[in-house]
């Protein structure tokens, strides 16, 4: 048995090129074993027909507040009462301010006012659009309100444009879906974890790196997942495979890495940095592959120092519970609480990287857990058992240094 078996969902569909991907989303939810009605704006409609939607669900799409025939067969109250769940997918901009100004002018807007149920936003618009200070201003509304938001994703938009505003793929949000009916101990929050190392251009073919493997950010996302979480892995270069069920983004360098950490950071309510950022970049990649020099002469690089990832998260995200890494080989607990401190993160996990048999490239790991409430080490275990036993501290950690 799926855990969406039976589950009542509303898929509630607004005005936006995504809402073609909407179908596919149908699809699954049904394969998947939930109940679904399907809720279209008229802006939807414009997009895609409501026989589309009605022919996949196998149940009449619900369009309009005040029809007195859909009144009589599952009205806006009893349809909110019905709902375990509502997903709006796409969410236009328009939606979100309409939600945000709490508004009931509509079947949707409505429906979004009775339900008890958790209200999940995917949102679908122009980057600029997205961007704008009022729909920013609308979506910190919403996440107050404990409205989830999960996406937009970057990306080639329809439009042209390049940015964040891409709709989640349906299969991405069948996992946020899923996610929400999990029994485990991050039942409904979101996790944003960075992992690997991060590459750093010379010129075309060369690069900065290190020898992180990323086995310990993977295991984290599987503990997290298989604690019911919603999990984005953000990963550098690695031999690893996708872990399943989880979004999963690929970046290259440190920069990449902040900016999908930002892209994704509003709507986390745990940040762990398990990546293995270069620490310095060439100030300028050369467009062309550098030639070697004579024998006798000397090449330099010019470095400059790469952003920190985790101190931005935790500055801009204050909300979101950020942990941390700190791999040292003197001095492990008093580098490690200055680290709380000066990144301001609610937990740093220290490990003695001058013992070749646990940390980097290794399986095992033997870590201790600096909190402002103390330090707690931890047994050596194996980098999966380790992720787990992490998963159930960070549970337990709510206060900042
Ligand atoms: O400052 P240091 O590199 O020792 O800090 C390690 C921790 O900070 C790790 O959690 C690492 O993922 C994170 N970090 C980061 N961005 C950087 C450097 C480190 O997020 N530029």
């Amino acid at each position: 048995m799926s855990r969406l078996t039976n589950k009542h969902i509303i898929l509630a569909i607004t005005g936006g090129i995504a809402a073609y991907k909407s179908a596919e989303l149908v699809r699954l939810l049904i394969k998947a074993g939930a109940q679904v009605e399907v809720v279209m704006t008229s802006g939807a409609t414009a997009f895609i027909t409501p026989l589309t939607l009605q022919a996949l669900s196998g149940n009449p799409v619900h369009q309009h507040l005040l029809n007195p025939k859909a009144e009589a067969g599952m009205g806006h109250i009893q349809l909110a009462r019905w709902a375990d769940l509502l997903l709006i997918a796409p969410a236009s901009a328009n939606v979100m301010a309409r939600l945000a100004q709490g508004q009931a002018d509509d079947l949707l807007t409505t429906l979004c006012l009775a339900t008890d149920a958790p209200v999940l936003l995917a949102p679908a618009m122009n980057q600029a659009m997205w961007r704008d200070p009022a729909t920013q201003s609308n979506l910190t509304t919403l996440l107050a309100r404990g409205i989830q938001i999960h996406g937009p994703a970057e990306g080639e938009q329809a439009c042209g444009d390049t940015g964040a505003g891409r709709m989640l793929e349906p299969s991405e949000l069948l996992t946020t879906v899923k996610a929400q009916f999990d029994q485990g101990l991050l039942a409904g929050k979101t996790l944003v974890i960075t992992a690997g190392p991060t590459r750093e251009a010379i010129d075309p073919v060369r690069y900065i790196s290190n020898h992180s493997s990323g086995k310990m950010g993977y295991a984290l996302a599987q503990a997290a997942r298989d604690q019911g979480a919603t999990v984005t892995l953000i990963s550098g270069p690695t031999h690893l495979a996708k872990p399943d069920d989880i979004k999963f983004v690929a970046v290259e360098s440190a920069q990449d890495m902040l900016e999908a950490s930002l892209n994704v950071g509003h709507s986390a309510d745990y940040f762990i940095a398990a990546a293995a950022v270069a620490d310095y970049r060439p100030i300028i990649a050369s467009q062309e592959k550098l030639k070697k020099l004579n024998a006798d002469d000397r090449l330099s690089l010019d470095l400059v120092q790469n952003p920190d990832i985790l101190a931005t998260m935790a500055k801009q995200h204050p909300q979101t519970i950020c942990i941390g890494f700190a791999a040292e080989t003197e001095n492990l607990i008093l580098n490690g609480q200055t680290k709380l401190g000066r990144k301001g993160v609610h937990m740093i996990i220290a490990n003695d990287v001058s013992n070749t048999d646990i940390g980097f490239n290794s399986d095992n790991n033997q870590v201790s857990l600096i909190t402002s409430n103390g330090v707690e080490e931890l047994p050596l275990l194996s980098k999966q058992q380790l992720a787990r036993r992490l998963i159930v501290a960070i549970t337990n950690t709510s206060h900042k240094a």
